[in-house]
């Protein structure tokens, strides 16, 4: 009988669990200690470790003989709730019962002491699918928990929880897993199927899925069904992913401006049945990837791509001024929305192709102006090899400012009242998190970034600037006030924690000259590299 892979290696203890020590490791110090909750929180991405990891909790805190906070497996307790012989451990999917005489009923259970082991467990899988009145019977029930009774919780979809349920239960959070992390685990399921997989099919495959270990390991499962020889090439034919050709060429008709050939292109894939909302999404991320080139030190590192494409994309880059690629990436992002929501896609599609190609694509940001034309000043300093000298710098920004510039550096005295005050912001994940479902590569901007609150302020720290650059373009910063105002149900202004000190241009660009300037490389990368 074949069991899918996502089934058959499902973790089954903590130790198993890869990437999430935050709750992984927490999990397991409060077992040790026999300090359990009565009901418990998972949120976070899909296929991360979430009902993985209920089953495992409800299997720990029952367990005879608990090894390092993990269920041993072996006694009988750990046997039975494996084997589904014993009906303490319950596993209720409230996409299906997700009425109040379901919970109703369930709560009626709850009186009575389990069975055979010490703690009866409902483990609510896709929690935020109950109804308001199923979540109010649920609520009676946690405020009043018999004692040997333990919930646990599990969703994608945190915000669609009561604020009430909430403060009721223990709260962790599953992060997307790391590429690094999910390829190594690849690697090891295909040496226990004894399938041999090469190192950049992995990447690429753990690239694909996203941090969702599921969704790697379906697609393995997908690519094992066709060969046990697993190359880059056979995840790319098995992901549907054409090769990047048609989001190069359609890229080059937006370079050369060529309108006719871009709506061609569109005519050619749109007769070959390509969706065009996928089309939209797949030249966002080549677009994010160009953004990237030009930005990073070593773009490589993170680009999950074969050589070939990312030779390609990088003269692409080179080609395009980076305020150009800002705007292609609001464009594109914007009518991917508008497809979401139902435009006639074709035609969102070739409007935003023709868009891309006039000749002032570019200077349509809503963004603050003089920001472009520093970037694009440091750009040709970039090009030329030369320090992007600041007179040169001040002189562009002396020009007046038609936009007010938010994110403006507020006193000395401000700053440090607004850092006196300063927590951090436990829910900062979950607002990246909320980000990420209208727009990837904002999310990817603020990758490594912290929060605080401070008042009626919410200040961002970050290590990379790319997600100050993008909190300038005034419709980035309103989706990011969004997304606070959804995880947090409050009106924040936004603030940087800390600025960088005067003599440093606030920008990631002028970082990036300075180094490369000092490590005596020619400054124009892109054409150096090839
Ligand atoms: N952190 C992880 N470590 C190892 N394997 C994992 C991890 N997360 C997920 N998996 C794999 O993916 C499969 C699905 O994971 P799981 O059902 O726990 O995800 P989930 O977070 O509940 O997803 P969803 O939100 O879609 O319900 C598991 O059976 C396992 O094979
Ligand atoms: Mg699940
Ligand atoms: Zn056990």
């Amino acid at each position: 009988m074949y069991r899918v892979l996502y089934r058959k290696y499902r973790p089954r203890c903590f130790a198993d669990v890869i990437g999430q020590p935050q709750v992984t490791e927490t999990l397991k110090n409060e077992l040790r200690s026999g300090r359990i909750a009565h009901a418990y929180l998972f949120t976070g991405s899909r296929g991360t470790g979430k009902t993985t990891c209920s089953k495992i909790l409800a299997k720990a805190v029952n367990c005879l003989s608990l090894k390092d906070g993990d269920p041993c497996g072996e006694c009988e307790a750990c046997r039975g709730i494996d084997n589904g012989s014993i009906m303490d451990v319950v596993e209720i999917d409230a996409a299906s019962n997700n009425g109040v005489d379901d919970i109703r009923a369930l709560r009626d259970e709850t009186v009575f002491a389990p069975a055979d082991v010490k703690y009866r467990v409902y483990i609510i899988d896709e929690v935020h699918m109950l109804s308001i009145g199923a979540f109010n019977a649920l609520l009676k029930t946690l405020e009043e928990p018999p004692p040997h009774v333990i919930f646990i919780l599990a969703t994608t979809e945190l915000h669609k929880l009561p604020a009430t349920i909430l403060s009721r239960c223990q709260r962790f959070d599953f992060h997307r897993i790391s590429p690094d992390d999910i390829a190594e685990r690849l690697r090891l399921v295909c040496e226990k199927e004894n399938v041999h997989i090469d190192e950049n099919a992995s990447l690429l495959l753990a690239g694909i899925a996203d941090g969702a270990m599921r969704d790697a390991l379906s697609l393995l499962d997908q690519c094992m069904g066709r060969s046990d020889n697993i190359t880059e090439e056979l995840v790319r034919r098995t992901a549907g992913l054409a090769d990047k050709s048609h989001l190069i060429s359609m890229t080059d008709a937006f370079i050369e401006k060529d309108a006719a050939a871009a709506v061609s292109l569109i005519g050619e894939l749109y007769s070959q049945s390509k969706d065009m909302a996928r089309l939209c999404d797949e030249l966002v991320s080549h677009y994010r990837s160009m953004m990237l080139i030009k930005t990073m030190k070593k773009p490589r590192d993170i680009l999950v791509m074969s050589d070939d494409d990312f030779r390609k994309t990088e003269e692409q880059a080179a080609k395009l001024p980076l305020s150009e690629i800002i705007d292609g990436i609001e464009a594109l992002q914007g009518a991917y929305e508008k497809m979401q929501r139902g435009a006639n896609r074709r035609v969102e599609m070739e409007m935003t192709a023709v868009r891309l190609c006039s000749e002032n694509s570019g200077s349509r940001t809503e963004s603050d102006p003089s920001l472009i034309k520093r970037i694009e000043a440091l750009e040709s300093a970039i090009k030329q090899g030369t320090k992007p000298a600041s007179p040169v710098l001040r002189q562009q920004t002396a020009t007046p400012l038609p936009a007010p510039v938010q994110m403006k550096k507020p006193s000395a005295d401000t700053m440090e009242k607004l850092r006196k005050n300063a927590v951090p912001m436990t829910q900062w994940p979950e607002v990246i998190e909320e980000i990420r479902k209208s727009s990837k590569t904002i999310a990817a901007g603020f990758e490594g970034s912290t929060a605080y609150i401070s008042g009626k302020y919410v200040l961002v720290d970050s290590p990379n600037d790319i997600c100050f650059d993008l909190l300038k373009v005034s419709s980035q910063r309103e989706s990011m006030r969004l997304a606070i105002r959804q995880v947090t149900g409050q009106e924040y202004k936004l603030g940087r924690y800390s600025y960088p000190d005067e003599a440093k241009e606030d920008d990631a660009l002028s970082e990036l000259v300075k180094d490369l300037n000092s490590a005596g490389i020619p400054v124009d990368k892109q054409n150096n590299n090839n």
